[in-house]
């Protein structure tokens, strides 16, 4: 069998399991498997995978056909034009939280901070934290997470990236193993509604990562009670929402942090996705 007939047969196969994105689903797999990129497939279909890469593909798109996420089967995911390494010990970082990379790039550049330090807390893969220490060379990143098991697969990410000098990584709850202030503390917490998540989610991604308590706003609770003396004079935080939340997340926040500056911004599709806090 060629290419061409093993995308054929893997988009058919997983098409009948239910897949939203059959083709795209076995071209990533295939391409995996081969060593290759996706437009590979296309300039050499006629080329003839050998029995084991074969083997490796059938064994990927059962995996698929269960729900498993792709980027877990990949072991990695795209992240603010970076790949990271992924798998079940951290959240796949979501396309809607490079909002909150791109509001604190703004905000880290648009000041002239003396030595900027910031903070990512519930790191997870380091996504965060390594788009920003990329982006600039110049900060100081903390970076916590509960899950040491998280933490060991961001050090691989912060060493892939060449940040692993200016990103400490921190084992702890929330804001508490922060050594010091910082000029920006960034955060996206877990926040859904553990029951109302989709089989494809619940069973692979790490429910510490996901189960915001019976409403959700477990964190927000948590973290409010937390920020106060953590930021530096005119610093700000900015905490990541989920759909629907922002209202009360705000009203949370209005009636615990009186006279505190509060904002949201909106994602790409409008919604309001960032809750920014401050500046101080
Ligand atoms: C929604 S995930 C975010 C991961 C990553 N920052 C991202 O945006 O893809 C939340 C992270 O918070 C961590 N976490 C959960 N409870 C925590 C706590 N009490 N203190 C610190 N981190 C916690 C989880 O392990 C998980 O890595």
């Amino acid at each position: 069998m060629n290419v061409r007939d093993l995308l054929r047969e893997g988009t058919i196969f997983l098409r009948e399991r239910g897949s939203p994105s059959a083709r795209l689903d076995a071209e990533l797999l295939l391409a995996h498997c081969l060593g290759q990129r996706r437009v590979d497939l296309y300039t050499h279909p006629q080329r003839e995978p050998g029995p084991q890469e074969r083997q490796a593909y059938r064994s990927l798109l059962e995996r698929r056909a269960r729900q498993e996420p792709v980027s877990y089967l990949l072991g990695r995911k795209e992240f603010y034009g970076l790949s990271f390494l992924v798998d079940e010990r951290v959240l796949i970082p979501r396309p809607e939280t490079e909002v909150l990379v791109e509001l604190t790039l703004e905000r880290a550049r648009g000041r002239r901070w003396r030595g900027l330090r910031l903070a990512d807390v519930g790191t997870g893969s380091g996504c965060i934290a390594v788009a920003l220490a990329r982006h600039l060379p110049q900060a100081r990143v903390y970076a916590t997470d509960i899950s040491a098991a998280a933490l060991a697969l961001a050090l691989e990410n912060c060493r892939r990236h060449g940040v692993e000098e200016r990103v400490a990584l921190l084992l702890g709850d929330l804001c508490e193993p922060l050594p010091e202030v910082v000029d920006l503390l960034l955060c996206n917490p877990p926040y859904t509604v553990w029951g109302s998540l989709p089989g494809g989610i619940r069973d692979y991604e790490p429910r510490l990562a996901l189960d915001g308590g019976p409403d959700g706003l477990a964190f927000y609770r948590r973290l409010l009670q937390q920020l106060p003396g953590r930021l530096s004079p005119g610093g700000s935080a900015l905490l990541e929402l989920g759909d629907n939340q922002a209202e009360s997340v705000l009203d949370l926040f209005r009636a615990g942090l009186p006279g505190v500056p509060l904002q949201t911004w909106p994602d790409v599709a409008g919604l309001p996705r960032v809750l920014e806090i401050g500046p101080l």
